[in-house]
């Protein structure tokens, strides 16, 4: 038997535990069954990852006789949309999924943060547990109750929080990935590092490439101390009225670019988080507030990993640098026409920044793109 952690998310009424481990699939009925009024789940999933987990998720849950119907929603973000709400919705509502059940997000971010909505607008709140597949919604968006939409507006404008009752981590799930999903997942665990945790940075330039490499105990440490550090942030803040931006390390940059890429295969959200934090430690080095070694250090783990780092790793045109800085300015971190960054003193110690000088940041963008020929 593996070892098993439990990360708490202290919130009060709405507490939960992140369990992270090899073969929780198996064990999630032991796990889940506590928490239910009756043995029985509604599991929300997409079909590439239902082929892939889902029957190990059911035959789990029926050591403990619980059944679990399932609806898999087309894969990708496409489905994170008010069609995928109301098919979700919809199908639980068929389900006569009452409001003390159990609503199950299966999948990567995309499923997570569509299923916990439907879980918190059926019947004006259902509990959800969330068994995130992806590196990226192990470490990020499975833990703290972000949960919402697209709209043609833009990304998760239309969502709530909603915490989960509990998550399951299960390390074995990331063998599924590409690596190239595997990668763009590091891209947010590197951002703990970052934003908040030097010495955790140490220890993935040390272990980094052998936990790409597929090992377990490696995997399951950096899942840990990732889950550890966002319940920290979200248990003083969950809301995000402040301590909780920082999360958003390296995403004003990211955003822009995903928006100027068409949000598509030419660049993954994590694969921009990576090219944003290293951008944000270049732009803080310019303005003076870091050392000018430190953003080479953090672009020279991440190409040691194989990680895109600038603007000339995205293939296909781009805007120019007042087009980029255009829709750096519809982020939702906008406030009062003010962009938001977040910036570094240092590696692990970042802070939040309204007053970038706009001339730094378009000289970084210009020679970023001429970088690109
Ligand atoms: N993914 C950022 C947050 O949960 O606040």
């Amino acid at each position: 038997m593996t070892h098993i952690d439990r990360v708490h998310v202290p919130l009060g009424a709405r507490a939960y535990d992140v369990v992270i481990g090899q073969g929780l699939l198996a064990q999630a009925g032991a796990l889940i069954a506590p928490l239910l009024a009756r043995p029985r789940v509604a599991v929300l999933t997409e079909s590439r990852v239902a082929g892939l987990h889902l029957e190990a998720l059911q035959a789990g849950l029926a050591t403990e006789s619980i059944d679990a119907h399932a609806h898999p929603l087309a894969p990708g973000e496409g489905s994170k949309g008010w069609d995928g709400l109301r098919e979700a919705v919809e199908w639980l509502l068929d389900e006569k999924i009452e409001r003390r059940d159990m609503v199950i997000a299966l999948g990567g971010g995309v499923i997570g943060d569509l299923g916990g909505f439907a879980a918190a607008v059926l019947r004006r709140g259902v509990r959800f547990v969330q068994v995130p597949s992806s590196l990226l919604a192990q470490v990020d968006s499975s833990v703290g109750g972000k949960t919402g939409i697209n709209t043609r507006h833009g990304k998760n404008l239309v969502g709530a929080f909603h915490q989960p009752a509990l998550v399951l981590a299960d390390i074995d799930l990331l063998d599924t990935l590409t690596p190239r999903d595997f990668l763009a997942g590091y891209g947010e665990v590197v951002k703990y590092g970052l934003l908040g945790d030097a010495a955790f940075f140490d220890w993935l330039e040390v272990n980094g490439p052998a936990l790409a490499k597929g090992d377990k105990a490696l995997r399951q440490y950096a899942v840990r101390r990732s889950v550890e550090m966002k319940a920290g942030i979200v248990a003083r803040d969950e809301t995000e009225q402040g301590e909780r931006a920082l999360l958003n390390l390296g995403h004003t940059f990211c955003h822009a670019l995903e928006a100027a890429t068409g949000y598509s295969e030419r660049l993954l959200h994590g694969e921009g988080v990576a090219i944003g934090c290293a951008l944000a430690f270049e732009l803080s080095a310019r303005i003076g507030l870091c050392a000018q070694e430190t953003p080479s250090r953090l672009r020279a783990h991440l190409r040691a990993m194989g990680m895109a780092t600038e603007l000339a790793d995205i293939p296909g045109e781009l805007p120019g640098v007042e087009g980029l800085i255009g829709l750096m300015a519809q982020d939702k971190k906008v406030q009062d026409g003010r962009l938001r960054f977040i910036l570094a003193r240092d590696i692990g110690a970042s802070f939040v920044c309204d007053d970038v000088p706009g001339d730094v940041l378009a000289q970084l963008l210009a020679e970023e793109l001429e970088r690109r020929g």
